[in-house]
């Protein structure tokens, strides 16, 4: 017999069955509405046992069990000595409903094994479960993973793929039959793996059509797997991949599963996704500040550090209205080049014989922040604390270690590795006048055992969250960016204790396009750091201009990452007043709903709206040469329907346009449209060059 529970926020409704061994989500989608007689439901949804099956019907629970003759993939999966206790078969003992959370407790006593699940709905559908060792004797843990289901109809998948410099790339696919899994070993959320996934109605795009999604919100190994069963169901699962005897758990423990965050909406990924950004904006942490505008040294003068090029920087930095100083990686220890240094955390004699208080009390009397850069979970090989301490790198003894950018991770998992860093980084922080820390994380765990030699990306990544959190706690002030060799580690668990992300390293304003489009279906833009690169694009080569630069950048946490001091006077003023129009306007992209809007590949369409849809900005924004010599209309669905608004070109200053003998009327005066007018036809573009792009501002009229 079913035992039914309902959890809703208005716009979804989940309907949770808790008489399975873990419970059952039965219902995931738009609300039934009061009337909804559940049991009819459960009847109505009754499975025929077929020929050539088993006699029983396994349902699809939060934690699906071979053992109940589920022949998916199982939530958990382990196993006590001689391989006892392989498949357990839970059987629910209690539920609560307690402030929103609805906890499910279970228990397999042949097994010995309890488990938890707890599933909330807010922003988001949040589920997690613990399993517990209840027997006398150890139980290797392989994986226990959270699973969802998702409608018969959701026949077309959406994931994401990436890579350094080229992150958050979309892959559409078609979802007929069998399954997709996508594995991350690399210790860190991953370039090449964001632990993304939606399903959707066949078609489904920005604005229409049932979409469903899910995070595995952490920064370590993930596995997301989502199949379609021989019988037709569909369902999704996420959690942490755990390496072979990674956890281990004694008598009396117990592990914790990521939690996996997740969306759905009935009319496309625009409003799904917004589900991610409001959660994130939830948090106690979110920055309640305006982000300020930074400079970042790094493309501006790499390794070269020297005070007095430095200052000169800040000097045009803060000319600009650029409100804080990020010193990037080369001020401490023997660090002059990307081999060595990694790990002596303290300031370089050679290149700052006075400290870094000269270049920071110049920083901060320009009226500027100082934000440092710090790498700490990693050591040289060259440098003196790996000399020091050779056992403190995350290796595996017997092996020649795997380098990556000639480092190694250092154990964070070994107390005196943690306090020492610990110790380093609140020195720095107390010592100094710093206010911001850009913490990078620039190689992937590769064979890495903890001190007892077993696989150590499990114990490491809870030890970061240690460290981040040591630290937050000891300078609440501080606001910390989470860089991974660009966006490696964008997650939303680390999102819990950092303020901003570098979404990719590659400032080339094209891939920019795709990549922050790609990123925006987890992040809000506040989160996001977008900056302005040189003219000629350190990472691709490209040539872009200015104009087609900060409109791209314009939507992110603004950043300017470009020698200012070698600026043309035509630059300096485009740059200033680039500047000047995102202060002017970041309180609207950094607090509005987040759209993007489908059209012709060539191009790409995003935007802001106001929650209450009384102004907003868009871009329209030509990326490659087009089919068709006129841009597409820009259609605006989901504005106020009834009410007018004012449309009009928002100037970038320095922008081009395409060729054309007459552009439209309407970008010179601007245009007065209801919303159902500009979801109907939108607003004609002029014709773009490839690698430009126009804004448009919305105000609602009376
Ligand atoms: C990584 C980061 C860059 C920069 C360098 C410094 O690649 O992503 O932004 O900080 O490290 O070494």
């Amino acid at each position: 017999m079913s035992e039914l529970v309902r959890l809703g926020d208005g716009g979804t409704e989940v309907v949770i069955d808790v008489a399975t061994g873990a419970p059952t989500i039965v219902h995931w989608g738009a609300p039934l509405g009061a009337g909804a007689e559940l049991s009819t439901l459960m009847s109505a949804l009754s499975r025929p046992v077929v020929p050539g099956g088993v006699d029983t019907i396994a349902p699809i629970p939060v934690v699906p069990e071979y053992g109940s003759g589920f022949t998916g993939r199982p939530g958990l999966t382990g196993r006590r000595a001689q391989g006892r206790a392989w498949a357990p078969r839970f059987v629910p003992v209690d539920h609560h409903l307690s402030d929103g959370t609805l906890t499910v407790d279970s228990v397999d006593e042949t097994a010995g094994l309890a488990l938890r699940v707890t599933i909330v709905l807010d922003d988001v559908l949040r589920v997690r479960a613990t399993v517990e060792n209840t027997a006398d004797r150890r139980y290797s843990l392989d994986g226990l993973t959270i699973t969802l289901p998702l409608a018969e109809q959701a026949g077309e998948l959406l994931s994401f793929q990436g890579r350094w410099s080229r992150e958050f790339q979309s892959v559409r696919r078609e979802w007929s039959s069998g399954s997709i899994l996508i594995e991350n070993r690399r210790g860190r959320t991953s370039h090449e793996y964001p632990s993304l996934l939606f399903g959707g109605h066949r078609g489904f795009d920005e604005w229409q059509g049932e979409v469903w999604g899910a995070h595995v919100a952490w920064s370590g190994n993930h596995t997301m797997f989502a199949e379609r069963l021989p019988d037709g169901r569909r369902y999704l699962q996420g959690g942490e991949l755990l390496h072979p005897g990674e956890v281990v758990l004694d008598p009396g423990e117990s592990y914790t599963t990521p939690e996996l965050v997740a969306v759905h909406s009935s009319t496309g990924l625009t409003d799904a996704t917004q589900g991610f950004h409001r959660s994130l904006r939830a948090r106690p942490t979110h920055p309640a500040t305006l982000r300020p505008v930074l400079l970042n040294t790094w493309e501006a003068v790499y390794f070269d550090h020297d005070t007095d090029k430095l200052k000169a920087l800040a000097d045009a930095a803060a000319d600009l209205g650029i409100e804080r100083f990020v010193l990037d990686d080369g001020w401490f220890g023997s660090r002059r080049d990307d081999t060595k240094g990694l790990g002596d955390w303290w300031v370089s004699d050679n290149v700052y014989p006075d400290g870094l208080k000269p270049l920071i009390s110049h920083v901060t009397s320009l009226g500027m922040e100082f934000g440092i850069w710090v790498e700490p979970e990693m050591v040289n090989p060259d440098s003196d604390v790996f000399r020091a301490h050779p056992d403190w790198a995350l290796i595996t003894q017997g092996y020649e270690p795997v380098l990556g950018r000639q480092q190694l991770v250092l154990d964070l998992g070994n107390p005196e590795a943690f306090e020492f860093i610990l110790g380093h980084l609140d020195a720095l922080l107390r010592d100094h006048d710093i206010s911001y820390v850009k913490w990078d994380m620039n190689r992937d765990h590769i064979h890495g055992s903890n001190q007892a030699g077993a696989a150590g990306t499990h114990g490491q990544t809870l030890a970061l969250y240690r460290l981040l959190d040591e630290l937050r706690d000891r300078h609440p002030d501080v606001e910390i960016e989470s860089c991974a060799s660009g966006g490696g580690r964008i997650d939303h668990e680390i999102l819990w204790r950092t303020e901003r992300v570098w979404t990719s390293d590659c400032n080339d304003a094209l891939e920019r396009q795709t990549i922050q489009r790609g990123a925006s279906m987890l992040i809000p833009p506040e989160l996001m750091g977008a900056h302005i690169g040189p003219t000629r694009s350190h990472t691709t080569g490209r040539t872009q201009t200015l104009s087609f630069r900060a409109a791209t950048a314009l939507f992110g946490h603004l950043g300017v990452e470009w020698n200012v001091t070698k600026l043309t006077d035509e630059e300096r003023i485009a740059l200033r007043a680039v500047i000047a129009m995102h202060k002017e306007h970041r309180e609207l992209l950094h607090s509005g709903d987040v759209v993007r809007f489908d059209t012709d590949p060539a191009y790409n369409a995003h935007g802001v709206y106001a929650p209450d849809r009384s102004k907003g900005i868009v871009s329209f924004a030509q990326l490659t040469s087009a089919p068709s010599q006129t841009p597409p209309p820009l259609r605006l669905p989901g504005l106020d329907p009834d009410a007018r608004y004012r449309v009009v070109h928002l100037a970038i200053p320095f922008e081009t346009w395409g060729a054309a003998r007459v552009q439209p009327a309407w970008l010179h005066d601007g245009v007065d449209l209801t919303g159902r007018q500009l979801a109907a036809h939108g607003v004609q573009p002029p014709t773009l060059h490839p690698e430009s792009a126009v804004l448009f501002e919305l105000t609602r009229l009376g």
